[in-house]
This record gives C-alpha cells, sequence and structure tokens, in this order.
C-alpha cells in the first residue's frame, strides 16, 4: 500500500533519513523504532507532506506522492496522530472531531463519527468537555480519533504510549489492531515504548542515525528480540 524507495528527507542542508526503502502493507501495523533522533518523526512527518523529501519516491496506492501538497495527501487517505499529540485543548472532544472530519458532507461525518465512538466510548462519554481536561490516555484517544475522522486507509501514529499509564496503552493498541484487522487500516507506528509495539507489530524497522539498522517481520523481530533491543538502543 505505501512503499518508500531510497527516501532521504530533512531540514534545509541537513538530512535527517537517508536512502530509507520500506513497506507497509493493508491491514497491517509496522513498527519504525530507533533512539531519540533516529529520523522515525521526520520519516512520519515527510510522508505527511510536512517535511521536504530530498532524494527518493513514496507511493501510496500507485499514486506517486513525491510533489503533492500536504492536504491532497490526506484526501488519498494518508492520516497522522502526530508526536504530542496537537489537540486543540480549548475546543470540546466534539468539536475536535468535527475538525479531523471536516471535508465530509453532514451525513457522513455523522455516521462516521459514530463508528470512532463506537471504538472509543470513552470519548463519547465527554463530548462537551474541553479536550485539555481529559486524561492523557483519553486525549491519545482522542488524537487517534480525530485522525480516524478523515477515514484514512493508512493512519501514522507518532509516540502512541508517551506518559500513558500501561492501561491506556493496551486501550488504544487493542483499538488500532482491529482496525487492522475489521477495516484493513494500514497503521504505520512510532513508539519508545518498545516491548509493547514488538508484542503487536506485523513488521519492524528499526533505524538509527537516520539509517536503518534492522528490518524484518514481527515474528522475526520477537524470535531475535536481543538482537532487536541493541538496535533499538543504539550505538550509543
Ligand atoms: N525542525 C527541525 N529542524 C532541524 N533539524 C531537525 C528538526 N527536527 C528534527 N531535526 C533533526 O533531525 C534528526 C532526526 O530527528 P527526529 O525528530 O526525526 O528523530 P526521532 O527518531 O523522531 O527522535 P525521538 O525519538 O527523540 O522523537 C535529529 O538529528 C534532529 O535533531
Ligand atoms: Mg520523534
Amino acid at each position: 500500500m505505501l512503499r518508500l524507495e531510497g527516501v532521504a528527507c530533512g531540514y534545509g542542508p541537513f538530512r535527517a533519513v537517508h536512502k530509507l526503502d520500506m513497506a507497509v502493507e493493508k491491514g497491517e501495523i509496522f513498527a519504525l523504532l530507533g533512539p531519540n533522533g533516529a529520523g522515525k518523526t521526520s520519516t512520519i512527518m515527510c510522508l505527511a507532506g510536512h517535511v521536504e523529501l530530498q532524494a527518493g519516491r513514496i507511493e501510496f496506492d500507485g499514486l506517486d506522492l513525491s510533489d503533492i501538497p500536504t492536504a491532497a495527501r490526506a484526501r488519498a487517505g494518508l492520516a497522522l496522530a502526530p508526536e504530542g499529540r496537537r489537540l486543540f485543548p480549548d475546543l470540546t472532544v466534539e468539536e475536535n472531531l468535527i475538525i479531523g472530519g471536516y471535508s465530509q458532507p453532514k451525513r457522513a461525518f455523522l455516521q462516521n463519527r459514530d463508528r470512532v465512538l463506537g471504538y472509543f466510548p470513552r470519548l463519547g462519554e465527554r463530548l462537551r468537555q474541553p479536550a485539555g481536561r481529559l486524561s492523557g490516555g483519553e486525549q491519545q484517544m482522542l488524537a487517534i480519533g480525530r485522525a480516524l475522522m478523515a477515514c484514512p486507509r493508512l493512519l501514522m501514529v507518532d509516540e502512541l504510549s508517551l506518559g500513558l499509564m500501561p492501561r491506556a496503552i493496551d486501550s488504544c493498541y487493542e483499538v488500532l489492531r482491529r482496525l487492522a484487522r475489521e477495516e484493513g487500516l494500514a497503521v504505520l507506528m512510532v513508539d519508545q515504548s518498545t516491548d509493547r509495539a514488538l508484542e503487536v507489530a506485523d513488521a519492524v524497522c528499526v533505524m538509527e542515525s537516520g539509517h536503518i539498522r534492522w528490518a524484518g517481520s514481527g515474528g522475526d523481530a520477537r524470535r531475535n528480540a536481543e538482537e532487536v533491543s541493541k538496535a533499538i538502543l543504539g550505538a550509543a
């Protein structure tokens, strides 16, 4: 579904990611792991169109994304729950969801909202509360829910478990698993909580200093846990 060939990206003259080749398939949970500064967020932000692609090619469902602006990537079916969640804290849960589904006609929006609240019933109980007053776990659910409102075929989630209690992490992962299994959603996720990420991943790629250090299936990663952990810890 998503294919990266020789992708390099960065900031002005600085190259954060070098020659990245990877593929994410429909219905698959793909974990992108690695130490701080590895280039995980840069990769995701480049896919979303926020960081400059310096070389290589990105293909999504046969469409060449390389020169396509951010909004058109969202219309093509890519959605992002960014690092730090980036909710609108003074707006209610419902208003945050409305922003995620802004491009849809009202009927489709309402159906879609019910679908998202079906996955996250906790959000349904807090529709009129300001997003800034939710717990950390509920905020992450809202960030994922808001991204799902655009009906993506590929969802990118950066730092899913950052600052969350184990139970909240588990419920977010459970929803991602169901979405992958039941709707064929492809999930590309970055997480510092690598044990949990490795448990659910169908495919794993470990980056360090902008290069791939390890890549394989989730099964391979679990069988070679020691080697993968070493790669995740990095050279330092
Ligand atoms: N806005 C920016 N301008 C310049 N350099 C940046 C910018 N954002 C990130 N970088 C640099 O790009 C490299 C990769 O950073 P990136 O944020 O992609 O890493 P990461 O793997 O997501 O790390 P973390 O686990 O800490 O979130 C780092 O050397 C970082 O300093
Ligand atoms: Mg990051």
